[in-house]
This record gives C-alpha cells, structure tokens and sequence, in this order.
C-alpha cells in the first residue's frame, strides 16, 4: 500500500507546479507529462500550444515544468537584459560524454571563457579564408546537380551533403565528399551521431527519471555510443599532427605563437567538442533553409525569375533581394532543429510576465511559434520576401523574428552559415532554374526538404 502511495505520488505530485502559479498549459499525463506530444515535432507542438494558450503557456518534460514565452519583451529580458544575472545556461543533461565540453552546453564561467576563445574563429578574415573551401564544395554540388537535370530529386539529400561537406572540411580539416562518397566513414559517424532520436531510451530514462543521471553518468553510458567518439577522437589526433597545414576554422586555437593568444584557455578535449558541435549544430540547419529556399523557388516561379536577374545583373554589388528571399527561408528552418526552444534555467527565484519563477525553472522560447505569431505576421505560412525589406524590418520589433537566436549567446555561427548558404544559393542560381515536379507537395511545410524540385538549366547559361 505504501508502495502504491509512493509511486503515485511520484508520478502525479509535480504536475500541480503550473497550475499553482496560474499558467495554462497541455495536460500532462503520468510520469510521461507533455513529452509524448513531442510525437508530432516539437515545433509543431509549440505551435499547437501557441494558438491555444497565447504568449505564455507551461508544459511538462517528464516530470520538470518548463515555461515558454513568445512576447517580444519578455523574449528580450530572457536573452539580453537579464541574460549574464539569470539565463546564462542552456539545457544540459550531462549525458553526451565528450560532448559535454560543447558551447551550447557549457555553463557559466566555462562557457563564457570558451565562447571568448571561439569568436574570432568567425571574424571576417577568417570566414574571408574559408571561401575557397565553400567554393570547391560549391563546384562539387553544381556539378552533381548538372548529371542529375530535369530528374525529381529531393533537394534535401543534396544540401544535406553540400552542408555536411563544407562544415567538416572547415571545422576538421577533412576531406570528405558525401555527395559522391556516403560510405566514407567520417560520413557513417556523422550520420550516426545524427540520427540521435529524442525517443531513444536513455532520453526517456532521463526524462523519467532524472535521479539516474548520476548512476548513468558512473557507469559512463551517454547519448552518443562510445565507438562514435572514439573515431573522431582519432581523427582529431591526425588533424593536429597536421596543423600546420590546416585552413579550417578551428586550427589557428592548435597553433601557439607569442602573439596568439588564442591557445590559452582551451584544452585539447574542449577543442574537439567544438568541431563535433560545430558539425552538429551546422548541417542540418543550413541543409534545411536552403532546402526551403529551393521549394519556395520552385513554387514561386516569378520570384525565382526576380532573384535570377538580381544575382545576373547586380552579383556581387547588390544582394537586397537575396537576403529578403534567404530570411523567410531561415524561419521555418527552426522548425527541425534539434530544440524548438533555446531554454535555460533561471538562477534565482524572480518575477518574469507577471509570474513568480522560482530559482531552477526551465524557461523556453519557442522560435518558431514566435515566427508563426499571426500579430507579427500576418498568414505566417505565406513566403513573402517583402517581410523583410529594410523599411519592414525597422517597422517591427528586433525580438519577433530570430531564427539565430539574440543576445550574448547567439549562433556563434551565424556569419560562417549565411556565407555558406549564400554562396551554395548563388552558385545554383546561376546555373539552374528550379522546378516543382508532380511528386512536388506543395504547402506540406512540416517536411522540410523532403519536398521533390527539379532542376533544368538556365537556357542562357548552356
Ligand atoms: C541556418 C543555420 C543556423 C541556424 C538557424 C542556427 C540557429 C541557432 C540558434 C537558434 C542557436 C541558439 C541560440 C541560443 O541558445 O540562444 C544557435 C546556437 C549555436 N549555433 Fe547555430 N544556427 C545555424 C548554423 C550554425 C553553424 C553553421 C554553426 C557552426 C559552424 C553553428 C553553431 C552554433 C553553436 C556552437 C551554438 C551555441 C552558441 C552558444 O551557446 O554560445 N550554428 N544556433
């Protein structure tokens, strides 16, 4: 009977947190809490619970109640204002061995020395170095394109390797052709690292029951097989015996000298989380813009033409029409992200939209439900390059569309993936006209680059 008491106790007892403190929000089930409506995609939920509930709703991670907020103000104190006092820290489950070394999780003091050592691997000299490297790679996709011409072809495949290709070159010094080579084993593990699924086991074990973390973490089980990691810790000893010869981003924090700073203050096992992060957190978001570019080209035949002429005529002096096109294409690209949400825990108990949060809450701000706010943006499904017209732009509040992120914890690689998903963009505009095909299913949004194109040749290019 006492047992019974226990686990229900366990079970029911977290889920009365929200409604305490007057927060409308999903109804959780058992020990589960809202994590199986993640089912359907996390932003897709987010969206879900947006249209139900407002700006401000809360739902349960297993048995931890997180808040989600999409005010813009509200937005802005979590990101920027009381960034450094309350909202340092990410998520982090502590589970992702090496991994564990990574910006995106690191917290507090760690964090802000790694990011320091990090950003001037984006300067604009340094991304000037890597335009060779995006070139060949953007050479390698044209040509890919060109053997497979006027045949149904799910875009996606291919950016998914021009991304993948671009990233692993700069960020280990590889050299790996995916689009031509998938049985390359630097791809395999690539590949295997991201097919991690938010249902895996361990994630559930987690979520359930997060007193095991510790016990996991003894044991040394993580996210990622050990196997995965060990091959690219191997790889990254080659990398660094071949430093001298490198030109990916992150070779110059290997190489000391007395006016570079740089490899003070990092050490080699945090040096190899970057690359993998860097990998990470980079293919599969610019893979899934210029994915939607792509489709919204095809199905938008008369802004492919405007872009064509833009880029023909104009390139490289005049790009305003490109990034117009380029930024509506970057807000669904949230939407498959690993995280719907960049969330953090707050520090200490504090007030936030009228909410008492106390110190340990998990705080969310769901991007792409906020990019779906039909105030801010009226038939959000709708591709319209004119959203983002300088004179639209200084029209609205900076904090109702941030597809990088805002605030001292950005995307640190912001600068590196537009470069990157220019350049990809131009090349391919120049070269083809992109085409819906029959199997072409337009308005299915939620799978992104998924969605089958075509490409022909320019008729003035052959
Ligand atoms: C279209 C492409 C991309 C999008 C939409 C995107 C979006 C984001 C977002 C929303 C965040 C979270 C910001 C926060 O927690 O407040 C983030 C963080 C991050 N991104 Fe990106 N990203 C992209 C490409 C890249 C690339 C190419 C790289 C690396 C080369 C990269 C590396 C990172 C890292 C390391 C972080 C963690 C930063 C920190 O915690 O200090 N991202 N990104």
């Amino acid at each position: 009977m006492c047992l019974i008491l226990c686990i229900c106790r366990y079970s029911i007892w977290p889920y009365t947190v929200l409604k305490k403190m007057g927060v409308p929000g999903p109804m959780p089930i058992p020990c589960f809490g809202n994590f199986l409506q993640y089912r359907k995609g996390l932003a897709q939920f987010d969206e879900e619970c947006r249209k139900c509930y407002g700006g401000t709703w809360g739902i349960y991670e297993g048995r931890s109640p997180m808040l989600m907020f999409t005010d813009p103000e509200i937005v802005k104190t979590i990101l920027v204002k009381e960034f450094y006092t309350n909202f340092t820290n990410r998520r982090n489950f502590k589970m992702s061995g090496i991994l564990d070394e990574a910006l995106t999780v690191v917290e507090d003091d760690t964090w802000k020395r790694i990011r320091s050592v990090l950003s001037p691997t984006f300067s604009t000299g340094k991304l000037k170095e890597m335009v060779p490297i995006i070139k060949h790679y953007t050479n390698i996709l044209v040509e890919h394109l060109r053997q497979r011409e006027s045949q149904s072809l799910e875009i996606k495949r291919a950016f998914g390797s021009y991304s993948m290709d671009v990233i692993a070159s700069t960020a280990f010094s590889t050299q790996v052709d995916s689009l031509n080579n998938e049985n390359d084993p630097f791809i395999e593990n690539i590949n295997k690292i991201m097919k991690f699924s938010l249902f895996s086991p361990i994630i559930l074990l987690i979520f359930l029951f997060p007193v095991m973390v510790p016990v996991l973490r003894f044991f040394k089980i993580s996210l990622f097989p050990s196997s995965i990691l060990h091959f690219f810790n191997s790889n990254f000893q080659n990398m660094k015996k071949n430093r001298s010869k490198g030109q990916h981003l992150l070779w110059k924090l290997w190489t000391p000298s007395k006016d570079d700073c740089f490899h003070l203050g990092i050490t080699d096992n945090e040096i190899q989380a970057q690359a993998i992060i860097f990998i990470l957190a980079g293919t599969e978001t610019t893979a899934n813009t210029l994915s939607y570019v792509a489709y919204n080209l095809a199905v938008h035949p008369d802004i492919q033409s405007k872009l064509q002429e833009e880029i023909d005529n104009a390139f490289p002096s005049k790009r305003e029409y490109c990034d117009c096109l380029r930024r509506p294409s970057v807000r669904p690209s949230v939407l498959p992200c690993n995280s719907s949400a960049n969330c953090g825990r707050c520090y200490k108990r504090q007030e936030l939209g009228g909410l008492h949060l106390p110190r340990g809450m998990i705080i969310g701000v769901p991007l792409f439900a906020l990019h779906r706010e039909p105030s801010i943006w009226p038939e959000p499904e709708e591709f319209r390059p004119e959203r983002f017209t300088k004179e639209a732009k200084e029209d609205r509040n900076p904090y109702t569309y941030l597809p990088f992120g805002a605030g001292p914890r950005n995307c640190i690689g912001m600068r590196f993936a537009l470069m990157h998903m220019k350049m990809g963009l131009v090349a391919l505009i120049q070269e083809f006209n992109i085409r819906t095909t029959p199997e072409t299913e337009v308005g299915v949004v939620t799978k992104v680059g998924l969605d089958k194109v075509t490409m022909d040749q320019k008729y003035n290019k052959i």
